[in-house]
């Protein structure tokens, strides 16, 4: 989805073209989320306008438009206090094209411009407002009125500051937003703000800092104007005059100078600081002067007074391709450390124990409850169904895996013995935080299972587990999805922990899962088998991918990576199903892969597998090492080695994950950035 950069340097002398600079290097760590358009706006060299930038495609279309644009000398002159804003658009509102591209502006003089991530969902009543007043629309989109706003704010409260408007007009506007502002009636300052959409300010100073928190502000800081509320068709209600602020505290660095980056992730800033503040829902965060304050118009009784500096671990390292040439493949190849990483210091293989420290003081009311409920999307979603068996197995509870977005327009029954686990790599989208309030709302328990400290999902769950696979930066999730299946293993593991007659069981499980990096090598030792493989398939136009009992989660997951990243069709498919419809699609010509391990199920996927066959298809098999009477069937095979039926699904998926890599490269896809998809989904 669309990404923030914006950048401030206060008393840190730095040219035009170092700060555009650093603004397209932002965007560049930003690419992954997804994107259509880009556009950056700086002062110009006489700082009494605003010049913007914006191009429809790549970073790098951008990156050369700046060049010819910005090739004057005055450009290189140092200054000691700007601020430049960036951004990446993808489409909600408009066609991708320069016009409804980002920053957007108030008038044709640049007084305000924005950038914005989210949808401003009572648009159309704030433009009809704002057209009664004279204002005419240049662009498609939701964010124009908002840099509209701003400005008809302005002119009517002359007396408000830069933060002020921003505030009240953030006061109009629903749905969902990231936002920052730069202006060029107020220099030197920058506003930003969220609300359901990911935003972080982040901090670099010489020296360390001398503090961990910023004081938040409460209130208003003038009695100037009354604010209105704006109504449908652009009609206005008077609102009450919110209180004053009674503090005055704001950040003020030790040392004077400082600069400042506002970005819709952590992966733009990590090359620069690791001091960053993850912005709340309604924060609304403004540098003036070179002080940072954060301010919230309203206080209620659990609000808390500050704003946590959090110092992020992640390395520069993790967010580069190293000798790759693709994220996605380097995440699919990290995937015997970050299963490792995932188990690190939670396991303990040699006494059989585990301890999920995010969870631990909740798993007796856990136990107490009367379903699990796993909720997720798309990859999140299917480790949810990988899952699910081994925990109704070791918890004897009921599970429910359920779609977000489904479960919330079921507006499905929740009770407050309900335990609800939310499953996101980004902790971030949207479908997946509207349901997690949903239930929150509804008294249920909220476990998070996430892969971003700091996001959303994380910050709004009572409890949870950080899957620790690493930054997952391909829009393809891969690493991600071993790790959170490892996760709710363990989970099931420590439900199971007193339950005398599963030790069996709980041992076979930890035993199989202490071979599992070795194994994850193993399978990676395939890929130029897959590769192969990928030359038959990638001309087709479909690939059915059949299996079931523990390994049904890998064919649903392996047909998203292959519609995702090759735009071929393909669809996973419930074995036990095959006679009730998808046979009639197998032929001599469909292209068709089976998964048949040696499990519970064997028999049964044998007899899918003679169903192929006699129909005269011939499928790619994956099997395990060495079974020559299931290697029979087919002369294309993908041998994986043996591990216990609950985490099979973890080995078969990998040579999924290779299979729609290979298909994608050779079908000259984008396999990092498939077309119209978004890495962080943060619109429903
Ligand atoms: C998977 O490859 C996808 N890109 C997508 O299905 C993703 O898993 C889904 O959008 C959920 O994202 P999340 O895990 O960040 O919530």
């Amino acid at each position: 989805m669309c990404g923030i950069f914006a950048y401030l340097n206060y008393l840190t002398p730095k040219s035009r073209l170092e700060v555009l600079d650093l603004l397209v290097t932002g965007l560049k760590r930003l690419e992954y989320r997804g994107y259509d358009s880009t556009g950056v706006a700086i002062d110009s060299p006489d700082s009494k306008n605003i010049v913007m930038v914006k191009r429809t495609g790549k970073v790098k279309v951008l990156e050369d438009a700046i060049k010819e644009h910005f090739s004057g000398g005055e450009y290189s002159e140092p200054v000691m206090t700007h601020i430049g804003i960036a951004h990446t658009r993808w489409a909600t509102h408009g066609v991708p094209c320069e016009r409804n591209s980002h920053p957007h502006r108030s008038d044709e003089g640049n007084g305000f411009v924005v950038v914005h991530n989210g949808i401003i969902t009572n648009y159309n009543d704030v433009k009809t407002f704002l057209a009664k007043r004279g204002y005419e629309f240049e662009s498609d989109t939701d964010t124009e009125v908002f840099a509209k706003l701003v400005h008809h704010l302005w002119k009517t409260h002359p007396t408000y500051s830069f933060r002020e408007l921003v505030e009240q007009a953030i006061l109009q506007v629903e749905g969902a937003f990231a936002i920052a502002v730069k202006s060029k009636h107020f220099p030197g300052e920058c506003v930003a703000s969220r609300r359901s959409s990911p935003l972080l300010v982040a901090i670099k100073t010489k020296s360390r800092l001398a503090t961990d928190h910023i004081p938040i502000l409460y209130g208003k800081d003038t009695d100037s104007g009354k604010p209105q509320e704006i109504r449908p068709h652009g009609q206005t209600r008077e609102l009450p005059v919110l209180p004053r602020s009674d503090s005055t505290s704001e950040f003020m660095p030790e040392e004077k100078e400082v600069e400042y980056f506002f970005a819709s992730d952590a992966s733009a800033v990590i090359e620069h600081t690791n001091r960053v503040i993850y912005l709340e829902d309604d924060d609304v965060a403004a540098v003036r002067d070179g002080t940072l304050s954060i301010h919230r118009l309203k206080k209620s009784l659990d609000d808390p007074h500050a704003r946590e500096i959090t110092t992020l671990k992640m390395e520069i390292q993790q967010i580069m391709k190293g000798n790759y040439d693709y994220f996605m493949q380097k995440e699919i190849f990290e995937q015997p450390d970050s299963v490792v990483n995932t188990m690190r210091g939670r396991v303990r293989f040699d006494g059989n124990a585990i301890v999920l420290g995010g969870i631990k003081d909740y798993i007796p009311e856990i136990k107490r409850c009367r379903r699990l409920m796993l909720i997720g999307c798309g990859t999140s979603y299917h480790s949810a169904v990988a899952t699910r068996q081994l925990l109704e197995e070791l918890t004897e509870l009921p599970v429910i895996v359920e779609l977000a977005s489904d479960f919330l327009d079921r507006n499905t029954p929740i009770f407050r013995d309900d335990v609800c686990f939310f499953i996101s790599q980004s902790g971030e989208t949207a479908d997946t935080l509207m349901a997690l309030r949903y239930c929150k709302q509804r008294g249920a328990l909220i476990v998070g299972i996430t892969n971003t400290v700091g996001s959303s999902i994380c910050r709004e769950s009572h409890c949870g587990v950080h899957i620790n696979a690493g930054p997952e930066i391909g829009v393809a999730s891969t690493k991600a999805y071993t790790s959170q299946f490892i996760s709710l293993v363990m989970f099931a593991l420590v439900m199971s922990e007193d339950r005398l007659s599963l030790q069996q069981r709980r041992l076979e499980i930890l035993q199989a899962l202490s071979n599992l990096a070795d194994q994850i090598r193993k399978v990676l030792k395939l890929d130029s088998k897959v590769q192969e493989l990928a030359k038959d398939l990638y001309q087709h136009k479909s690939l059915l991918i059949m299996g079931r009992g523990y390994n049904f989660a890998t064919c649903l997951e392996g047909a998203l990576k292959v519609k995702e990243l090759t735009y071929m069709h393909s669809e996973g498919i419930m074995a036990g199903e095959l006679k009730h419809g998808p046979l009639a699609l197998v032929d001599d010509s469909m292209p068709v892969l089976m998964i048949v391990l040696r499990d519970p199920v064997y028999v049964k996927c044998m007899n899918a597998l003679q169903q192929v066959t006699s129909r005269k298809g011939c499928p790619v098999i994956i099997c395990e090492e060495g079974d020559e009477e299931t290697k029979a069937f087919s002369s294309r095979h993908l041998e994986i080695p043996r591990t216990v039926d609950c985490l099979q699904g973890i080995l078969t998926v990998i040579p999924m994950q290779l299979l729609s890599y290979h298909i994608a490269v050779l079908r000259g896809c984008d396999v990092d950035c498939p077309r119209n998809l978004a890495k962080s989904v943060t619109v429903e």
